[in-house]
């Protein structure tokens, strides 16, 4: 018996019910539901979802999202009020998906229900991503999870803030009574599924989409400021717990070709992003960053942010990444605005130098930084 679930909020509607539509299609799909961030949200999906589970025989259910964690309330609350209902109804396969998918299709539902049918416990869908789409993933999760297990498959997850996952049964029973899960209600849900679901020991399948996600790419940086500073304190959460057991069973389908068009893409607003650099340094962050090493806060202050920010490099992000991994402190001001200026620089750096030379030359440079702060973390 296999759920299929979207969390969803500002989302348009059509859209919702779009791919609500979708999952109720599949033959190997018994129910569907929304989780509506509120009622305001909800009421434009429930009609159209009385209108496809009357077409398909299916019951499609759209709820309200609990009031389940002590974060800001958000997706994490969609998913952990999914996650408790389908533990309480005992379903055997819980299937999640973004609503803003604009590429959904059998193939996602049918890939993942092969591989739970080969015996693994979660299945994470894996995809190509434009060049400077996906900054959070690789210039914050990543490198978070190469610092703090070096050794693991978990800094090799192709999508580790991605929340297009089946959980199998003994998941979702498992995460249903986790409080480091039950508590994070907001963007740093998908952190702490990847974490929990990966130290499970059940078998973890990579299923790669070929086309990619597609979903509404961004305007300036700013847009993603509050992701930002969620999923980075969501990573910091993850100190000093335990990593995957060694050996423990990771597969996944091998990268393909990424699609042209896909590779053309500029995920975000250049020009504008660059803006929100700043010329100066505020107080309150020069305060702040000295406390890293006088080398690299020399760096960092010798001039206004918009004029230093090229020099951010994968080697001066790794001392940057380990001081807010440090002592990064979310809903202080300071703190959120000096991380989100610091990640922004390594953006825009990266983009400037890196992004313009092509694809697949783009994706060689992420993954050999991914590679380098493994090698930095083992031998630390
Ligand atoms: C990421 C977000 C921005 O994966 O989608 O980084």
């Amino acid at each position: 018996m296999s759920l299929v679930v979207l969390p969803f909020k500002s989302e348009d509607p059509t859209l919702v019910a779009t791919n609500l539509g979708v999952a109720a299609a599949q033959s190997a799909v018994d129910e569907v539901w929304a989780v509506a961030a509120d009622e305001a949200v909800a009421a434009p999906v429930r009609i159209l979802a009385d209108d496809i589970a009357a077409f398909r025989e299916k019951t499609v259910r759209v709820i309200i999202q609990e009031r389940i964690g002590k974060l800001r309330p958000g997706k994490g609350d969609a998913m952990n009020t999914a996650i408790s209902r389908a533990a309480e109804e005992g379903w055997d396969r819980v299937h999640f998906y973004d609503a803003d998918i604009t590429n959904f299709d059998a193939s996602w539902i049918d890939g993942a229900e092969t591989a739970a049918d080969r015996g693994y416990g979660v299945v994470r869908h894996r995809f190509p991503r434009a060049a400077t789409d996906a900054m959070i993933t690789w210039m914050i999760t990543r490198p978070a999870l190469a610092r703090l297990f070096p050794g693991s498959f978990l800094p090799l997850l192709d999508q580790p803030l991605g929340g297009e996952v089946l959980l199998t049964r003994v998941a979702v029973e498992s995460l249903a009574c986790s409080e480091m899960v039950r508590r994070r209600s907001d963007w740093g849900i998908d952190t702490l599924l990847t974490y929990a679901t990966s130290v499970m020991d059940i078998g973890l399948y990579e299923h790669h989409v070929a086309d990619g996600k597609r979903h509404a790419l961004y305007g300036s940086l700013h847009e993603l400021r509050e992701m930002l500073v969620e999923c980075l304190d969501a990573a910091r959460s993850l100190e000093g717990q335990p990593g995957p057991a060694p050996g423990a069973r990771h597969g996944s389908d091998p990268a393909a070709e990424a699609p042209e068009d896909l590779k053309r893409i500029v995920a975000y607003d250049v020009v504008g992003s660059r803006r929100l650099l700043g010329m100066i340094w505020p107080e309150d962050e020069v305060r702040l960053v000295a406390h890293l090493p006088d080398e690299v806060a020399g760096r960092l202050l010798s001039a206004g942010p918009d004029r230093v920010f090229e020099q951010m490099d994968a080697g001066l992000w790794y001392e940057v990444h380990g001081f807010l991994m440090g002592r990064f402190v979310l809903g202080d001001p300071s703190w959120e605005s000096l991380a989100f200026r610091l990640w922004l620089m390594r953006v825009l750096a990266y983009t400037i130098q890196h992004a313009s030379q092509g694809y697949e030359e783009s994706m060689r440079y992420l993954r050999s930084t991914v590679d380098l702060y493994v090698t930095a973390a083992s031998s630390s």
